[in-house]
């Protein structure tokens, strides 16, 4: 463990390396303003000596998902210290597990203290990236929202933040609801619930926040949910003024606190994994905690008690944290109904349970995770069309950065790259350093073009493919948006643990990649 401990030290000090004089060379194009694109925006300008970079962001201001997730209720659920940069802690967050405008204020912060706005165009969608091999560039084509001029130009470094939980999933059927219908990550301010019979489908991490938080205002609640999610006990408090004052004054206890979560996060991942002793044991404590969690809460209406614990495995989806969901589904005027739904007229839902009225219909169904990059077009190298292929033969890269059909192209939390069990930006924090490793590389070889070897990619795929069998995403099917379970493979995580990430992203083996 203390081995450990000084390995997650030595991560934080090398994310205050000085920079390198480089070059003029390269000029980069940022794909995205949510976190992703953020730490590439700051990390080029504080560890690249010559920057010229711009950033396209469709939105009209930073922060990605926590800028369209404005739903009642939306927060982290990895704690605010550790979902949050190392290289830009804030001592003060109000709460453990900060709610989505103290985020979205804190990545505005971000983005003041590191000068992106400076270097960002909103309302700038990038819609096709195309690789001129004898230019060694990416031409790209962005489109400004505001008059829909599009014009074509031309990057050496294409850095893709674009987000894999971004486009909204609105399942066909819904479409025949006349009333007022909204998506989780398409709210709407003005909406009144009040008095209102309102449904929500869905039983992800977004409904287990929303839920709660309109079940005091709505008239009935109609919870439809195809399967249960597990849910477990949240840890959330406030921190006093002198937690937020000892932060700021010894910003060394910041550091230890959030190395410690960081570790606390770490040592779950067994309960993640498959057949193992230890993860045995944690898959027996963790369905234990799970289901008293639902006992424990569900005390007016125990007859709903077993439609609220789920039958696949544990861990295989991503785990609900909360201490409000299972009391809000026990509130009388709340109704849980498990059956598939079988027809949605103009003002009702039908399942075998009968036909209900709605007023309201909300949907956080999720996101269409498997359209990869849609709306943006990619044409690699041989002219290949990246998203076709990928949709056919899911998609491939090295460390879920590079691929060998993309030359000078990084992608940050895309496929095989996140995690379920620890904080997202970790991920994108060793993402980033990787990168920047690798363009200093470029520029001191004064090469303008970089891509993984081939065989290397597709030893990387194999070695991650055995690496899911060993885990629950890779042995139980539950339909998360972690899998394309029709092709029967793992798309978005990355099967091991962060520690691991970071080790394997800490140097670049310049064998494995062609730079010239
Ligand atoms: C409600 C919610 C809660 C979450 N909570 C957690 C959590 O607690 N812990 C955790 O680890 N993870 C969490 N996640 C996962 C979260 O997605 C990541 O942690 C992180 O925010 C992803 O950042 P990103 O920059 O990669 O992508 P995004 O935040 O999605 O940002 C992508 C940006 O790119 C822009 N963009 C996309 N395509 C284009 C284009 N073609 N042209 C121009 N701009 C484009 C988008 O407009 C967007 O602003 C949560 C996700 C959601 C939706
Ligand atoms: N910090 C947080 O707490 C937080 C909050 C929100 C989101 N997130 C992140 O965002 C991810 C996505 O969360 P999410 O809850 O928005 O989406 P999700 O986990 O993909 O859940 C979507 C839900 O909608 C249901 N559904 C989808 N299509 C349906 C249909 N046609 N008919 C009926 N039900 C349908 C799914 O049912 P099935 O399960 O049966 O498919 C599922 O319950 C999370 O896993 C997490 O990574 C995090
Ligand atoms: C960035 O590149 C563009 C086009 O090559 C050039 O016009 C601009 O002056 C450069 N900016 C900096 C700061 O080098
Ligand atoms: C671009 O990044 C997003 C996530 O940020 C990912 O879903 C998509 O697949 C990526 N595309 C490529 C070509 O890497
Ligand atoms: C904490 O500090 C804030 C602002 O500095 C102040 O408004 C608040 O009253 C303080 N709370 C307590 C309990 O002292
Ligand atoms: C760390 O990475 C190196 C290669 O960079 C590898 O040889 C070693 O086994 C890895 N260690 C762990 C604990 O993953």
């Amino acid at each position: 463990m203390i081995k450990t401990m000084e390995k997650v030290h030595n991560f934080e000090m090398r994310q205050d390396e000085t920079s390198l004089d480089g070059e003029s060379f390269p000029k980069i194009c940022i794909i995205g303003a949510g976190f992703s694109g953020l730490c590439a925006a700051a990390q080029i300008q504080r560890k690249l000596k010559t920057i010229n970079f711009t950033v396209y962001e469709m939105n009209k201001d930073v922060g990605g998902a926590w800028y369209s997730n404005t739903y009642p209720g939306c927060a982290c659920d990895i704690q605010s210290h550790l979902y949050s940069f190392s290289f830009a802690q804030k001592p003060d967050w109000s709460k453990e597990f900060a709610s989505q405008p103290e985020i979205l204020e804190y990545m505005k912060t971000v983005a003041r203290k590191f000068d992106i706005y400076k270097y960002t165009k909103f309302n700038h969608q990038v819609n096709q990236l195309k690789w001129e091999e004898s230019e060694r560039k990416w031409k790209v084509s962005v489109t400004d929202l505001t008059n829909d001029i599009t014009t074509e130009i031309y990057y050496d470094i294409v850095i893709n933040g674009s987000g894999e939980l971004r486009q909204p999933q609105i399942p066909e059927e819904f479409k025949s609801f006349e009333g007022p219908l909204v998506h989780s990550a398409q709210w709407d301010a003005d909406l009144k619930l009040e008095g209102k019979t309102v449904a929500v489908v869905g039983s992800g991490a977004t409904a287990i926040q929303l839920i709660p938080s309109i079940v005091g205002k709505v008239g009935k609640l109609l919870c439809y949910q195809r399967q249960p999610a597990w849910v477990i006990p949240s840890f959330q408090s406030r921190f006093t003024n002198f937690t937020k004052w000892s932060f700021a004054t010894f910003p060394g206890l910041q550091s230890t606190y959030r190395k410690t979560l960081f570790l606390l996060n770490e040592v779950m991942f067994p309960v993640f994994m498959y057949s193992t002793t230890l993860s045995k044991i944690g898959n027996v404590i963790a369905t234990g905690l799970g289901n008293y969690h639902v006992n424990n809460l569900i005390k007016n209406h125990p007859d709903i008690r077993p439609q609220l614990v789920p039958s696949y495995r544990f861990g295989c989806k991503r785990v609900g944290i909360s201490n409000k969901y299972y009391r809000a589904l026990d509130k009388p005027n709340v109704k849980v109904i498990s059956n598939q739904i079988q027809e949605i007229g103009g003002n009702f839902i039908r399942t075998l349970d009968g036909e209900d009225e709605i007023d309201i219909l909300i949907l956080a169904t999720g996101f269409r995770v498997h359209d990869y990059f849609a709306p943006m077009e990619i044409i690699g190298k041989d002219g290949e069309n990246i998203l076709e292929k990928w949709k056919n033969d899911g998609p491939t890269g090295y460390l879920g950065i590079t691929s060998n059909s993309m030359p000078n192209l990084f992608t940050l939390l895309g496929p095989g790259s996140d995690v379920n069990h620890n904080s997202g930006i970790f991920q994108i924090e060793c993402q980033v350093n990787w990168m920047i490793k690798v363009i200093r590389e470029m520029q001191s070889r004064n090469a303008n073009y970089f891509a993984v070897k081939k065989n290397v990619e597709i030893d990387y795929m194999n070695a991650m493919k055995n690496a899911m069998m060993k885990t629950v995403y890779g042995n139980f099917k539950c339909g998360s948006w972690f899998a394309d379970d029709a092709k029967g493979i793992i798309t978005a995580l990355y099967p091991k643990s962060s520690i691991s990430y970071w080790n394997n992203t800490r140097k670049i083996c310049v064998n494995d990649f062609d730079f010239n």
